[in-house]
């Protein structure tokens, strides 16, 4: 088993009968999506489950998992997504699958939200192995991307996956990943949400309450 399966099969000790449960996006929440449906099935839970992602909505619906619609709830039990940085602090860095909106609505109405990722995911400070993603409305790109750019030292429309024109998230917007030099994350967070034609960003600050970490066979826990 490697370091992503173990951190996914690990995650699966948090669930409870009648849980709904938050799916995320990416290859480590998609191993947790498959370890979820089996223990549904072999313990006949009552789970139901809402999704980060169409990508992940139809992985929950194929494998058998009883799918409600973000739009029918108000609260969820408990989210599980992977990340792309955490900080000991329990900063988090998300969006390289670009449903940033969705991701957060989990994240902050969950009871809980627990962070799932290998020892590569563990930063000292957000932003250090990836730039941070900005959902923007279409129709605002260019002004949005000016006025991000005097803050940032790098700021770019993502590529879709084929490279031949702009990555377009669930909700029809592109994303712009940018990087900053800063001291104040928390400051940072804010200057970027009110950037007219932002709607969200990868930044997740006071929202995890717990990471589970898989270094070397054993799973460290941050929280
Ligand atoms: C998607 C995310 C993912 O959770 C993050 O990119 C981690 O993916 P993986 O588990 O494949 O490393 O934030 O927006």
């Amino acid at each position: 088993m490697n370091e992503k399966e173990q951190v996914a099969k690990e995650a699966i000790n948090y669930i409870k009968d009648g849980m709904i449960i938050g799916l995320g996006t990416g290859s480590t929440a998609n191993l947790f999506i498959d370890f979820l449906s089996a223990k549904v099935k072999q313990e006949s839970l009552n789970i139901k489950v809402v999704a980060s992602s169409t990508v992940s909505q139809i992985r929950a619906i194929n494998s058998g998992l009883s799918y409600i619609s973000l739009d029918q709830i108000e609260s969820i039990d408990l989210y599980i997504d992977g990340a792309d940085e955490v900080t000991k602090e329990l900063e988090v860095l998300k969006g390289r699958g670009y449903d940033l909106v969705r991701e957060k609505l989990l994240a902050k109405t969950s009871k809980q939200f627990i962070v799932i990722g290998d020892k590569s995911k563990m930063v000292a400070k957000i932003g250090e192995k990836f730039p941070i993603p900005i959902e923007i409305t279409p129709i605002a790109w260019k002004i949005a991307k000016k006025l991000i750019t005097e803050i940032s030292q790098k700021c770019d429309l993502r590529p879709n996956a084929a490279g031949d024109a702009y990555a377009i998230t669930s909700y029809g917007n592109y994303v712009l990943d940018c990087e900053f030099k800063y001291d104040d994350l928390s400051k940072l967070a804010s200057e970027i949400s009110q950037i007219p034609g932002v709607i969200e960003h990868g930044i997740f600050l006071d929202m995890t309450h717990l990471a589970l970490i898989a270094d070397q066979g054993n799973i460290m826990k941050y929280s």
